[in-house]
């Protein structure tokens, strides 16, 4: 289902729900991100196996309603996504987790800002959520810019939460009312 269709220079984004076609994209978008040593949760590169694995059971939770993907096409190449996810906890089910990765040729004409929209959008809609919450490293200026733009808050931080590219990073977390 596609979401937004627009035009940015000569480009032509689509904004959509991701199929299970998506995973050799998606497998070399994130293992560029970990590649690149970006400022993201993941630093080991994944194999075709678990991306098949992760893109299967993550189709089987958007029907659930347990999470919602929206993934940016750029020229008809997937370079990158949005993914909210409910929390698991009975007490905690109108909560969600907000994670974000876009390929380094995609960043910096406002296709971030407007993935995060819609999947604010989506998870507030299709899922019923009230809150959305995110971690981001305290290196990630970019990061932490988008999201105060967003009107995410920064409510703590777990010093030294993070060791990535061998350094301890303070991880901050950061939330939304919807
Ligand atoms: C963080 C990220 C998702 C932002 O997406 P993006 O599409 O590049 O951001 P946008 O183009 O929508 O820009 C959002 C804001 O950041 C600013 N920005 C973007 N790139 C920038 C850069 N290289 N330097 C300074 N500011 C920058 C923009 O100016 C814009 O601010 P404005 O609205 O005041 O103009 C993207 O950079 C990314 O995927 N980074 C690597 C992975 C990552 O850090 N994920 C988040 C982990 S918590």
């Amino acid at each position: 289902m596609i979401l937004k269709k627009y035009k940015i220079f000569d480009k032509i984004i689509i904004l959509r729900y991701p199929k299970p076609t998506d995973v050799q994209d998606m497998m070399n978008m994130i293992n560029s991100l970990v590649k690149e040593g970006a400022d993201i949760a993941k630093s080991k590169p994944v194999t075709i196996q678990e991306e098949k694995l992760w893109l299967r059971n993550s189709i089987m939770s958007i029907k659930n309603k347990e999470k919602v993907i929206i993934l940016a096409e750029m020229n008809g190449v997937c370079v990158g996504s949005c993914e909210i996810t409910r929390d698991n906890y009975d007490v905690s089910r109108h909560v969600g987790t907000l994670g974000i990765g876009l390929v380094k040729s995609a960043r910096g004409i406002g296709i971030g800002t407007t993935l995060i929209k819609t999947a604010l959008a989506e998870a507030k809609k299709r899922l019923g959520l009230r809150l959305v919450k995110l971690y981001v490293f305290d290196t990630n200026n970019i990061g932490k810019n988008i999201y105060t733009e967003m009107g995410f808050s920064e409510i703590g931080r777990i010093p030294k939460g993070i060791y990535h590219n061998k350094k301890y990073k303070d991880d901050i977390i950061m939330v939304k009312s919807l």
